[in-house]
């Protein structure tokens, strides 16, 4: 057991540390931009308002939310990464906007955010590494003002996959899955967001909205790499990794998304909302 524990990072999150890591965070933002500004948009956010994002990572949503509060508007963030978030904070500042702070801090420990309560509390890939989702949600909703709104967007692994069938996609499903059920991580935190909603207290969300992509493998190959080696540590703590496997899948996914005939069925990004009375 020692030594699993010394893989994983002290916090628990099972992705890497590293500059690999994220860049590929910065590309998954880039990806998944517009169904993000779509929700952004469909609760109102406008201009001089406040927002809190939990787990705020390289900061992508950060600059939306900016997009949208402009220069007489807030943004916060919240991170438990430091280097990360002061990254995030710098490139942030550089372009300006908007009022900027990150917190470095786990949110699930954090009682006071200053600037709180905001208009908008909102996370993107952050309650599916919760191993309690309800009570990362019970802190935003407290985070957040009367009348504002609380939102959550999160992948839904149901039905990723890659058609016609592949090795290398199933050698990335055993791997991405091994480390997300073996770390108690959830799979399925997209359609369990208004559940979580109720047990939080928020009551079920005034609104959804579910985007997934088909893409030719060729433009998912580098991203599946960059997630199985990015996971690779968590998996090697679980004794389900294996370097020579890792490179035959490395071939093989390259090999696949150059060959043409496959796609790729993206996570699910589900996102809900509900206005705090
Ligand atoms: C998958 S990334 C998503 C980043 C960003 N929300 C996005 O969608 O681009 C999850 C982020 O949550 C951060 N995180 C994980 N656990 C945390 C915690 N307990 N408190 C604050 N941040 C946390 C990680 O360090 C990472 O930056």
């Amino acid at each position: 057991m020692a030594a699993k524990a010394q893989k994983l990072n002290p916090d628990g999150y099972v992705h890497a540390r590293d500059v690999a890591e994220y860049r590929r965070l910065r590309d998954q933002a880039l990806m998944w931009q517009s169904a993000t500004e779509a929700v952004l948009d469909r609760v109102g956010l406008k201009s001089g308002m406040s927002c809190l994002d939990v787990g705020s990572g390289p900061g992508a949503v950060m600059r939306l939310m900016a997009d949208r509060v402009g220069p007489t508007g807030r943004v916060t963030g919240i991170e438990i990464d430091g280097a990360l978030g002061a990254q995030a904070l710098a490139d942030l500042r550089a372009k300006g906007g908007a009022a900027f702070e990150v917190v470095e801090a786990d949110a699930l420990k954090l009682d006071q955010v200053p600037g709180a309560p905001f208009d908008l509390t909102y996370c993107r890939l952050f309650l599916m590494h919760m191993q309690e989702p309800v009570a990362a949600l019970e802190r935003m909703l407290f985070w957040t003002k009367p009348g504002g709104t609380v939102v959550a967007q999160e992948f839904d692994f149901g039905a990723i996959a890659v058609e016609p069938l592949c090795p290398a996609m199933a050698e990335f499903n055993r791997l991405f899955e091994g480390v997300f059920r073996g770390h108690g991580r959830n799979l399925r935190a997209g359609r369990q967001l208004p559940a979580q909603f109720e047990a939080a207290g928020l009551g079920l969300p005034d609104g959804t909205l579910a985007e997934a992509k088909f893409l030719p493998l060729k433009d998912m190959a580098q991203m599946l790499i960059g997630v199985y080696q990015g996971l690779f540590d968590a998996a090697t703590g679980l004794g389900i990794a294996d370097a020579t496997k890792a490179e035959q899948f490395k071939t093989d996914m390259e090999e696949a998304g150059s060959d043409g005939r496959y796609y790729c069925l993206t996570p699910i990004l589900i996102g809900a909302w509900k206005r705090v009375a």
